[in-house]
């Protein structure tokens, strides 16, 4: 994971790196760290720490001007987050200094074969890196020691680095993590995203595998791994990509569960003619001539998978399995003849399910990625790709992603049902019905502080519900650090009812018709056992004493409702016990290693 800026030009390298940073401590936040170069006599000074980006301000010089610069914010794989082990790292004799996104996975044979007798101050795989390049730098141009070094990384990286004795240049490097350039008259910014370019670059250049880039004052240029120069094309940046302010909220988190409503209407805007869906025909294409979809994805992202499988099965009848990325792509089940892969990512970043999109490329398979960043790397590598359009998702629990998701993946499944309801018209009453929600989330905050008063909790439901349990679990252990499982009603009954004691909170979903009643007969042995209850239902089968009754929506949509309570109950659970809600502990939002 981890976010990484450099930036060279006439502007203050400082501001612009640590702004920068600041817009991607989404990719991890346990630590950051600055090289820069003072303008005037050309020294570097590195800064770094434990903690949040705003820790550089209080620890960095600001008394002089600088011009150039790297700087990382860090989600720690290879050692504790403490200040040694923070990036920026440098080569044994100092001579370079580097900052890394991603993992070598054959650091420590590099460590003994190439760099056997160096000594390490740091427990990273990353420090490796600065070694070898000095190592073959006394040997050979900075430009061949580091695509020599490159040739040598295993795993994935995302590099950009100082030579101390080349001041006016910064050189990067990539494979499997994402950098890309910004440009400006200015100068040129090195970064992870596009989001740390906000003010200062209209234009940017994605960069592809194994490229390395030198950047001078007169601009930069792309070289492959054996130094031929390669084009890459520039983009410019989407002006939308930029609305990122919290403004009248006290969080993202409650900011973008707002969102959702507008969220709806925006797809429903994008997607439809009337009252017809206005996808590219080469999707649906793809959906119709496969016989069997096979949904990749992780955390919140395959959660709303399980909900397009209900979508795909019982509104187009297209058999649908949905699979954990990263169990996927080392234990690839058997296949039917002909499969669309289907990502879903709102990142469009995470590594394990890169993973699988590179090996099922390879085996000649066809993919579609549904993402919320056109830009990604997930994106760009699929045959085809939808964007969800929920605009910037800052909060690392997602939201309005996982609603955005579930409405795309109905609008493809309806494309190949028989359209009996006007698709249109249902999601605009979802949209209606979540704002009726959003108004009762005062009430909501009440119920939290007089139900979830344990470490533990559980939600229960079956069939879609069960589904939806799944997410609101997740959305509840990861904000609030309540120990919560997402179960199916009936299978409590066959181990885990035994951690039901006095006062547990037990939260049931009941949004069907077929199956409400066998949910309230699990209730009932919870409550026998001393759970204290909570139901969410909707109204056609709401019973006396339900404590959050939601609007009637078409069946298959429900868990688009009931999500929003349960994204409330974990919002106030969290701001209750005094956590950083938009950043939880251990977590980052964008998941870039395996
Ligand atoms: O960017 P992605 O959708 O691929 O991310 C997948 C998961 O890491 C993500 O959904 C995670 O579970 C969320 N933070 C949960 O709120």
């Amino acid at each position: 994971m981890c976010g990484i800026v450099g930036y060279l030009g006439v502007e203050d390298a400082r501001e612009i790196i640590i702004s920068g940073l600041k817009r991607l401590e989404y990719r991890g936040y346990d630590s950051a760290g600055i090289a820069l170069r003072k303008c005037d006599s050309g020294t570097f000074h590195i800064y770094k720490d434990k903690g949040r980006v705003a820790r550089l301000e209080e620890i960095a010089d600001f008394s002089f001007k600088t011009c150039l610069g790297i700087g990382h914010t860090r989600w720690a794989t290879h050692g504790v987050p403490n200040k040694v082990n923070s990036h920026p790292h440098q080569s044994e004799k100092s001579r370079f200094f580097i900052v890394h996104n991603g993992v070598i996975d054959n650091y420590k044979e590099l460590k003994s074969e190439i760099l056997n007798g160096n000594k390490f101050v740091s427990d990273t795989d990353s420090e490796v890196i600065a070694h070898i390049i000095e190592k073959y730098s006394d040997e050979m141009s900075v430009n061949e020691a580091i695509r020599k070094t490159m040739s040598l990384l295993e795993g994935s990286y995302a590099l950009a680095i100082i030579d101390t004795y080349n001041r006016d240049k910064i050189y990067a490097c990539k494979n499997k993590s994402p950098l890309l350039l910004g440009l400006s008259d200015k100068g040129t910014i090195i970064s992870s995203d596009v989001m740390a370019l906000v003010g200062y670059s209209t234009k940017y250049v994605p960069l592809k595998d194994k490229t390395f880039v030198e950047i001078t004052k007169k601009g930069y240029k792309t070289l492959d791994i054996i130094g031929k120069e390669v084009e890459h094309e520039v983009k410019v940046i989407d002006v939308d990509y930029f609305n990122i302010e919290k403004g009248e909220y006290s969080h993202f988190m409650l900011k973008e569960i707002s969102e959702q409503p507008s969220v709806i209407r925006t797809i429903i805007s994008k997607y439809f003619d009337k009252e017809e869906v206005t996808l590219n025909g080469d999707i649906s294409k793809a959906i119709k001539e496969s016989d069997r979809l096979y949904i990749i994805a992780a955390g919140t992202s395959m959660n709303a998978g399980f909900i397009g499988k209900e979508l795909f099965e019982k509104m187009a009848f297209i058999p649908t399995e949905v699979h954990i990325a990263s169990e996927f792509a080392y234990n690839m089940p058997l296949l039917s003849k002909k499969p669309l892969f289907i990502f879903i990512s709102q990142s469009g970043e995470t590594a394990d399910l890169r993973a699988v999109l590179v090996n099922i490329k390879a085996a000649g398979y066809r993919s579609l990625t549904i993402t919320n960043v056109k830009t990604s790397t997930l994106a760009r590598e699929a045959d085809h790709y939808v964007e969800i359009h929920a605009g910037p998702e800052i909060a690392v629990a997602s939201t309005k992603a996982y609603t955005a998701q579930i409405v795309v993946l109905a609008i493809l499944a309806y494309g190949q049902s028989d359209k009996h309801i006007n698709l249109r018209k249902e999601l605009s009453k979802v949209a209606i019905s979540i704002e009726n929600i959003i108004d009762k989330r005062e009430y909501i905050e009440a119920l939290v502080q007089e139900y979830l008063t344990k470490r533990n909790c559980f939600y229960i439901g079956r069939g879609i519900d069960y589904y939806a349990c799944l997410e609101s679990s997740l959305k509840l252990k990861e904000i609030s650090y309540i120990q919560t499982e997402g179960f199916a009603a009936g299978e409590l009954k066959h181990g885990t009812i035994a951690l039901i004691e006095e006062d547990t909170p037990v939260i049931a979903i009941i949004s069907q018709r077929s199956i409400g009643k066998n949910t309230r007969s699990n209730l009932n042995e919870v409550q026998s056992r001393g759970a204290k209850t909570l139901v969410i239902s909707t109204n056609s089968v709401h019973e006396h004493g339900d404590q959050i009754v939601l609007d009637d929506v078409y069946e298959l949509f429900s868990p688009l409702l009931t999500i929003i309570p349960a994204q409330f109950i974990a919002y106030y659970a969290a701001l209750q016990r005094g956590y950083d809600i938009d950043k939880p502990r251990n977590l980052a939002k964008s998941v870039t290693v395996e």
